[in-house]
């Protein structure tokens, strides 16, 4: 490692929340292994049969507020160092559960949207939910059925906060990307826009991807995202 940054953009994608017990979506035995996309992450799919993309997400949310589901030591680091560093810090996440918030993180971006949100397609107001919903739910708001959705981006729809996010790239001087497999735009070239300006760019994952990144860390998040964070802070 050369210098101490004093720009970081973290991204993180589902390795980091494997851990805690939330499947990522690639693995052999991933959610996509066992759904198919166009059916539950596109806005045609949810036309076609929003039951099914209702009951999608109410497995899901319904999971992540067991007991059992809790950030983990790769959650807390990040929440650590940020708290510590001097410097500014932005943590763009891919993840729809809210494990970093429940860590503690504060400069955070929920890029693909979240689990424990709905909105309304009428107003575009947003609630923050913990039941399970189906096509009969009433709009808190408008008071119809039929009018949520879940407030998770699917695949034909813009991520949120992009400005927000290429800015701090292009101010970065450090990219790390934890846990994603680079398989989905515009997250998957995030290294690429932080690269063009000079930032040095690490990658922590469990296996090789296919980006080409400065420095990679190969382990379990939860052991190489503790190391790697607190040797950052001392560096
Ligand atoms: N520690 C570190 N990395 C891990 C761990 C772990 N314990 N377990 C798995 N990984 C890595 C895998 O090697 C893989 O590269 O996490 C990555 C998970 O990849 P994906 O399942 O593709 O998840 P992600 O990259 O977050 O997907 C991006 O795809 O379907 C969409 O919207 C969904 O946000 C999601 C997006």
């Amino acid at each position: 490692m050369t210098s101490r940054p004093r720009s970081i953009v973290v991204l993180t994608g589902a390795g980091i929340s494997a851990e805690s017990g939330i499947e990522t979506f690639r693995a052999s035995e991933g959610l996509w292994a066992n759904h198919h996309v166009e059916d539950v992450a596109t806005p045609q799919g949810f036309a076609r049969n929003p039951q099914l993309v209702y009951e999608f997400y109410n497995q899901r949310r319904r999971q992540l507020l067991t007991p059992e589901i809790s950030p983990n030591a790769a959650h807390a680091a990040l929440a650590k160092f940020e708290h510590e560093f001097d410097g500014e810090f932005l943590l763009v996440t891919q993840n729809v559960d809210n494990l970093h918030e429940r860590a503690s993180s504060q400069n955070l971006i929920h890029m693909h949207g979240e689990l424990l949100k709905m909105r309304c397609l009428n107003s575009n107001l947003i609630f923050d939910v913990n039941e399970d919903f189906d096509y009969d739910t009433r709009c808190r708001c408008c008071r119809s059925a039929g009018n949520l959705r879940p407030q998770v981006v699917w695949f034909g729809e813009m991520p949120l906060q992009m400005n927000r996010i290429n800015r701090a790239l292009e101010n970065c001087d450090m990219f790390i990307a934890i846990g994603t497999s680079g398989n989905v735009y515009p997250a998957s070239g995030f290294y690429r826009t932080a690269k063009i300006k000079k930032a040095s760019t690490v990658e922590l994952n469990l296996e090789q991807t296919d980006s080409s990144f400065d420095q990679r860390v190969y382990g379990p998040a939860t052991e190489s995202v503790p190391l790697f964070f607190e040797s950052l802070l001392h560096s």
